[in-house]
């Protein structure tokens, strides 16, 4: 958990920040996709590491599934909490949930 008093602090800094040098950061909506391509823009998103798993992303920067198209990236993504991202929301282990939307997990 992180502590009222870390939390106040550093969103007071976040504000002197966004003040101090006109950064667009409190501007920043996580669920518009151009936020998200402005730095994942590069097609290349590799396979899935389980094998099993039905491939999302096509290597030409789309989906495979044209139904995929319509959704916001952190509505897959949605351990995407925050720009830039801390360490954990990187993790290798962060998966995107597909029962969120499907019945079960689409396989091969
Ligand atoms: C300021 C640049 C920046 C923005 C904006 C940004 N990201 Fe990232 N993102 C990174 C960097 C740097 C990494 C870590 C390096 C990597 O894996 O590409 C990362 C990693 C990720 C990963 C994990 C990649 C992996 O290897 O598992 C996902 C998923 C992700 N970002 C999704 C998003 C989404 C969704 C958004 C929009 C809400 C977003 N990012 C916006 C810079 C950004
Ligand atoms: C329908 C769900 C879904 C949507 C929508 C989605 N993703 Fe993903 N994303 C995944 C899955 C699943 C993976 C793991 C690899 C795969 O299956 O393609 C992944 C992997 C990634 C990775 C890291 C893996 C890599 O090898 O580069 C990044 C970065 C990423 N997505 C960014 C985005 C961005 C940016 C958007 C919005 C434009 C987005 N995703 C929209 C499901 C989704
Ligand atoms: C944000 C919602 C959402 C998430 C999360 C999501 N999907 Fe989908 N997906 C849909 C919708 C909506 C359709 C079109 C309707 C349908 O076929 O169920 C679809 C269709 C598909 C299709 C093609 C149609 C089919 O069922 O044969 C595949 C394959 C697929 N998704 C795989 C995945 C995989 C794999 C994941 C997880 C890594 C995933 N989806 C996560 C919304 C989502």
């Amino acid at each position: 958990m992180v502590s009222a008093k870390v939390f106040f602090t550093s969103a007071a800094i976040a504000l002197v920040m966004g003040f101090g040098f006109g950064a667009p950061l409190a501007a920043q909506d996580l669920s518009d996709n151009e936020t998200c391509l402005e730095c994942h823009e590069d097609a290349d998103r590799a396979a899935p590491s389980d094998p099993n798993m039905v491939q999302v992303h096509n290597p030409e920067g789309g989906f495979f599934a044209e139904a995929h198209e319509m959704w916001s990236c952190t509505d897959c993504h949605d351990y995407i909490t925050e720009i830039p991202h801390p360490d954990e929301m990187v993790a290798a282990d962060n998966q995107v949930d597909c029962t969120n939307c499907h019945d079960e997990t689409p396989t091969k």
